[in-house]
């Protein structure tokens, strides 16, 4: 397993800290193929696990309080099982207290616990991170306690604690994609039912390559939460509880009450779950060229009409675009920073890297950075 060593590490630390033996949890981030901003628009993304992700070690203790240790930030903190509430200083703090606050709920923890996390997703990236982290946590309760609770229970616990102790209202594909992951497939997503259907990627001699803009925007959980208040208020002006219920027909009936920045917003939001169904059905005929074609269209979407992209992205699909080695590229996740996912030629990879890397830092005076990443399952416990 490519988390062996990760998991090793936190295994040592936790026994060094508490002198137990935990359980041991891994929690994948994802990448997306397709289908950004429209899962909580009810709509479909096309996600998939990665190898890549957390490894959370848990074990019951016998003292009056909980314990976290973050490894990669050095920093513990203890909580209160009963004074569960988020903290303003601390934003990895929140995900955990938000789970545990959020499995609380459910049923009620009766003795304290120790955790040990660490990662191997580079932060910022738009990998989730935060999902695999909530999920681990999650998963981690659930079997130290055995609580019993269903996978789609935890992810719904998951996503309410990014809510309500984050702030940020996300949907529910990261969370899905990191808990429901299969090997070597991305999972077409109805994030209104939480249908899935499991395509098995196969891309034959194109690979998908991940650059990194090292770009971090302050303002992103802000716009964010802005974007998604959009969307919900052209859904009640349309009078349905949100855009997956409409045509664009109906968009258009009221586009002389919206703003012409609304109306795009919205538009694209309609468009976008097209191109998540024109993606899984052009993957089914393997015709690659046509599922490029929807990435680039995809981009172009984000930026030019949902506005959540910025200048190193568009440089970076740009520049995919006028490589003959790429067939489709577009920014990845939430935005304005992170990463684009490309689709390319496997052979021409290291010349099309070179090329960028030269180019960005010509453009940007800083380095983008490349992944590869294999599509890997969803959360399982390693020992
Ligand atoms: C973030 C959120 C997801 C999704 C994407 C955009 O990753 O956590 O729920 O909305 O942005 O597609």
């Amino acid at each position: 397993m490519a988390n062996n060593a990760l998991a090793q590490k936190v295994e040592l630390e936790f026994q060094k800290r508490f002198g137990k033996e935990p359980l041991l949890i891994f929690s994948p981030g994802r990448i997306n193929l397709i289908g950004e901003h429209t899962d909580y628009n009810n709509g479909f993304v096309f996600p998939a696990a990665i190898d890549k992700g957390i490894v959370c070690a848990i074990q019951k203790n016998n003292k009056d309080s909980c314990e976290v240790y973050a490894i990669d930030k050095n920093r513990s903190e203890t909580f209160l099982l009963d004074h569960l509430k988020p903290v303003t200083n601390n934003w990895w703090l929140n995900y955990v207290l938000g789970v545990v606050s959020g499995v609380q709920e459910k049923s009620k923890l009766t003795e304290n616990f120790d955790i040990v996390f660490a990662g191997d997703l580079p932060s910022g990236a738009g990998l989730s991170s935060s999902a695999a982290l909530e999920n681990s946590i999650v998963f981690g309760l659930n079997e130290l306690f055995d609580l019993k609770l269903s996978k789609k229970e935890m992810i719904a616990i998951s996503q309410k604690a990014e809510h309500d102790f984050v702030e940020v209202k996300c949907g529910i594909m990261d969370q899905f994609a990191s808990m429901f992951g299969v090997q070597d497939s991305a999972l077409l997503l109805d994030c209104k039912t939480l249908a899935s259907k499991t395509y098995q990627v196969k891309f034959n001699q194109y690979k998908l390559l991940l650059i990194n803009t090292n770009v971090k925007h302050s303002l992103a959980d802000s716009a964010y939460n802005d974007r998604r208040n959009v969307c919900e208020s052209v859904a009640a002006k349309l009078g349905v509880t949100s855009l997956r219920e409409v045509a664009i027909s109906d968009l258009q009936s009221i586009e002389k009450d919206l703003s012409e920045a609304d109306f795009q917003k919205a538009l694209y939001v309609l468009e976008e779950n097209r191109r998540v169904l024109a993606a899984a059905e052009s993957l089914e005929k393997n015709d690659l060229k046509r599922f490029g074609e929807l990435l680039f269209a995809s981009h172009n979407g984000l930026q030019q009409q949902y506005n959540v992209s910025c200048a190193e992205l568009d440089f970076l699909v740009s520049c995919a675009k006028e490589s003959a080695a790429v067939i489709g590229a577009r920014m990845m996740g939430g935005g304005f920073g992170g990463c684009t996912i490309n689709l390319l030629k496997a052979t021409e990879i290291e010349q099309f890297k070179k090329e960028v890397e030269e180019a960005y830092i010509k453009k940007f005076y800083k380095p983008c950075s490349f992944y590869t990443v294999t599509l890997g399952k969803g959360v399982f416990r390693v020992n």
